[in-house]
């Protein structure tokens, strides 16, 4: 997460990929970032425009935006996306336009500015100071005080020597740890998507597994929020994801009676698996196919999945 922004000439995304080009219909599409200066450009055949990019927002895992602007302050949204599984640029996610009426639209989105806000609120830390945007003062990615909060009386705390002692001291940082389970979701869903966001949003189908909080919160696991299936019970967010399956398993074994040992009990009320012992997630959390991502997420939604079935609501 400390990478999911960054100023655009520091995409080694972009580096790798000295020209990558796209055009479905009239209009071509290229982003060229061999030199130290990123460019953007869109040509009909007969008119093009061309832009320096300015900042590049994802890691890559899945895709990279890119955000650019014109003279003034006023942010736009390349109209392509570069695509990890396809190791090119094609239309940004429910940005597609077959027919743009100009070449301005085929080339960008104006972004309003209280959603520029919000994309930096996601991606960065810091941008917004009292209500004000402020793109000069930002870190780039999601680091320590976008979790944390401002860290300044912390320091102050640690410098001073009274940390451990005093509580006041240990309550001059936000520490979610002291959440309870609803609470610690929402607090990751703050920008991954919790259950109101996505039914506010209207977002349906396979498109809801990228709102992990929103997916787990359905599970038959999770029954009235239980700090054993927190995000943090599976994920450090100060690591890198993990991705061997079996790494998981202690989580869900915390609630779940193995075969071998005793079935059901107080402290473990989940059942046992008839059919494995280990690497639960991966026929448990299914991988699902998010087609405008061009990608893969994981089915928080903890479940029997049967070969072929549908995704469930
Ligand atoms: C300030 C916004 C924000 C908060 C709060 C946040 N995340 Fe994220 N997270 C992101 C963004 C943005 C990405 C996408 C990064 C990318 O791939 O470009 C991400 C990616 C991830 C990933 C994917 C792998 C990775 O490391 O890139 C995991 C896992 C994750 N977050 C877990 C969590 C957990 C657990 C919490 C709560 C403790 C949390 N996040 C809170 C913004 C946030
Ligand atoms: C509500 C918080 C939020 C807002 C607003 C937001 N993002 Fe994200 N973004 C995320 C999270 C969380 C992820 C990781 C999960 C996912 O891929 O859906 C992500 C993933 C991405 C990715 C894929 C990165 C990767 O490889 O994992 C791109 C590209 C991206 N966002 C660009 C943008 C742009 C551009 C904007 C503004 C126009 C924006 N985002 C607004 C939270 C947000
Ligand atoms: C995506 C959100 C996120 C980011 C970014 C993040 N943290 Fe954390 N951090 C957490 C959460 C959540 C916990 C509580 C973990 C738990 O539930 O046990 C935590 C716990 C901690 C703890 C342990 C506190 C305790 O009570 O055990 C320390 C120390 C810490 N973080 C420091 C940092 C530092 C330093 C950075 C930046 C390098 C950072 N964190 C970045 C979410 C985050
Ligand atoms: C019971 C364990 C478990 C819990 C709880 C859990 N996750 Fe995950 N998460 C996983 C697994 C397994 C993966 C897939 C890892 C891999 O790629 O191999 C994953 C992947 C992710 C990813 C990467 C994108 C994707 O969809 O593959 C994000 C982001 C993420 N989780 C966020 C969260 C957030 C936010 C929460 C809390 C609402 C959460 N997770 C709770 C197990 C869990
Ligand atoms: C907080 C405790 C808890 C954790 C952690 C947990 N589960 Fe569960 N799970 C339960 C309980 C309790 C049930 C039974 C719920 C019911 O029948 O209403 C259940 C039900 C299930 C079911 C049956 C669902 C269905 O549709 O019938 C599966 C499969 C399952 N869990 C797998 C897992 C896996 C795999 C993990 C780890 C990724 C996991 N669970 C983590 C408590 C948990
Ligand atoms: C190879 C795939 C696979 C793996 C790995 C796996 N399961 Fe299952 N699991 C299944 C299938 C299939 C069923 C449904 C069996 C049936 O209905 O007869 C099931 C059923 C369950 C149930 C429901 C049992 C009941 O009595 O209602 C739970 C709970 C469960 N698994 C938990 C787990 C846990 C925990 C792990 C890891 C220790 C795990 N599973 C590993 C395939 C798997």
């Amino acid at each position: 997460m400390a990478r999911a922004a960054m100023s655009a000439s520091l995409s080694d995304i972009l580096h790798a990929h000295p020209l990558m080009t796209f055009g479905p219909g009239k209009y071509k599409y290229q982003i060229e970032g061999k030199t130290s200066q990123n460019r953007y450009s869109v040509s009909d055949g007969n008119q093009s425009l061309s832009f320096p990019l300015l900042w590049a927002f994802g890691t890559g895992r899945v895709g990279q935006s890119y955000l650019f602007k014109k003279q003034n302050a006023d942010f736009f949204e390349t109209r392509v996306t570069y695509f990890e599984t396809l190791g090119t640029i094609d239309f940004t996610p429910s940005r597609a336009l077959l027919s743009p009426s100009s070449i301005e639209e085929a080339m960008y989105r104006p972004v309003p500015q209280a959603e520029v806000m919000r994309c930096f609120g996601c991606h960065t830390t810091g941008s917004s100071i009292g209500g004000h945007f402020d793109e000069t003062h930002l870190v780039p990615g999601v680091t320590c005080e976008a979790c944390h909060g401002p860290g300044a009386a912390h320091v102050k705390s640690v410098t001073a020597g009274t940390v451990a002692s005093s509580a006041k001291a240990k309550s001059a940082i936000f520490d979610s740890a002291y959440l309870a389970p609803a609470d610690a979701v929402d607090f990751c869903g703050a920008c991954h998507g919790t259950w109101w966001d996505v039914k506010l949003a209207g977002v349906k189908g396979v498109s809801t597994a990228r709102s992990a909080p929103y997916r787990l919160v359905t599970s038959k696991c999770w029954g009235k929020g239980d700090a054993r299936l927190t995000c943090t019970a599976c994920h450090d967010p100060h690591e890198q994801l993990q991705t061997d399956a079996a790494a998981y398993d202690t989580a869900c074994l915390k609630c779940h009676a193995s075969l071998s040992g005793p079935s059901k009990t107080a402290s473990h009320e989940g059942p046992a698996c008839p059919i494995a012992t280990s690497r639960c997630t991966t026929c448990h959390m299914v991988k699902v196919y998010v087609p405008e991502m061009h990608s893969n997420f994981t089915d928080h939604r903890i479940r029997i999945a049967k070969a072929g079935g549908a995704f469930p609501e």
